[in-house]
């Protein structure tokens, strides 16, 4: 049980061992030949609806790997509905908390994947979601797992679930990060992140676990991930393995999932990395965020 200064809010279920907090989306993909370019009708290879968004691609890849997962998330009461909440639910993700409002409109990802590349070019619309409020009662969860798309409710989260462990996926400078940084356990940023403070990814690892003291990495795309290792005091890139990548799409969501769900399983922080590593790589080797999430590592 997660202790809690507030127990009586909340809901008589057995707890979470972790819920996502940020966007889920629809993601409709397509493989082309190069580059897109201006006012062109282009001839795609392969399509695929797919589920996606950070929080919501990173619960499938939990429940996959073994944990009682939730995601906390905010879709339109509209066609898409339907879709989310079931491709959730196929992963095993309880969406007793993505709440369905009749103003929003379900986020919705145009994703062109360069098949020469396996780079993927995204055109997202988060239809308002950030500024939504959780009127519910607070999940009980051992873990709380942050995107920084509903960043006042996830701080707000944060602050109330005590004893509960915070992990921040950090993709971008967003404002309120450095809050909830503050209440962080473990954070991992992607290398745009480090782009757009104007460090490098090493310095960045190291000035954060200077100022924060959290578990800390920053992943590189293909060529791994850069953490802090506590036992040395040094920053380490863990290189990544060569795939023959077809998409990577969502490969920053599945490593947090994978990560997360060994870690919590009581792995070392290094070890965790490995395996989300491990797993965004296989995950490369088929279209779409979700529909690659590998079965058997
Ligand atoms: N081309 C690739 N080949 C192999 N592994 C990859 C590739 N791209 C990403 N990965 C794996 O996925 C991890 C996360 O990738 P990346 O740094 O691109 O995340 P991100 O910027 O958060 O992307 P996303 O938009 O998916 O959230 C990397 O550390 C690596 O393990
Ligand atoms: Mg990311």
């Amino acid at each position: 049980m997660i202790p809690s200064r507030r127990p009586c809010y909340h809901v008589a279920v057995s707890p979470l061992d972790c819920l996502a907090v940020g966007l889920t989306t629809v993601d409709v993909l397509a493989l082309v030949d190069g580059p897109v370019r201006e006012d062109e009708k282009i001839l795609s290879s392969a399509t695929l609806l797919d589920g996606g968004g950070p929080a919501g691609t990173a619960a499938c890849a939990m429940a996959r790997f073994g944990l009682r997962t939730g995601l906390l998330s905010f879709i339109g009461k509209d066609e898409w509905a339907p879709f989310v909440l079931g491709g959730l639910q196929r992963f095993g993700v309880s969406t007793r908390f993505v709440r369905q409002e009749a103003g929003l409109r379900t986020p919705l990802s145009l994703v062109l994947v360069n098949e020469r590349n396996a780079s993927r070019t995204i055109v997202w619309n988060s239809a308002g979601i950030g500024k939504q409020r959780w009127p519910g009662p607070v999940p009980r969860t051992r873990c709380l797992h942050c995107d920084g798309h509903l960043m006042e409710l996830s701080i707000s989260l944060a602050r109330r679930l005590k004893g509960a462990r915070v992990s921040y996926d950090c993709g971008s400078v967003k404002p309120g990060w450095e809050r909830l940084a503050a209440l962080s356990d473990v954070f991992i940023a992607s290398h745009k992140f480090s782009r757009q403070l104007g460090w490098s990814i090493p310095r960045t690892v190291q000035r954060l676990r200077g100022r924060f003291g959290f578990e800390v990495a920053v992943t590189a795309g293909e060529n791994g991930v850069h953490y802090w290792d506590a036992g040395s005091g040094k920053v380490r890139l863990m290189r990544q393995r060569r795939y023959a990548a077809v998409d990577t799409t969502g490969c920053g969501d599945v490593f947090h999932g994978a990560f997360l769900a060994s870690y919590l399983k009581g792995k070392g922080f290094a070890e965790s990395l490995a395996f989300g590593q491990r797993v965004a790589g296989l995950k490369t080797l088929k279209l779409g965020g979700r529909a690659g999430i590998p079965v058997r590592v």
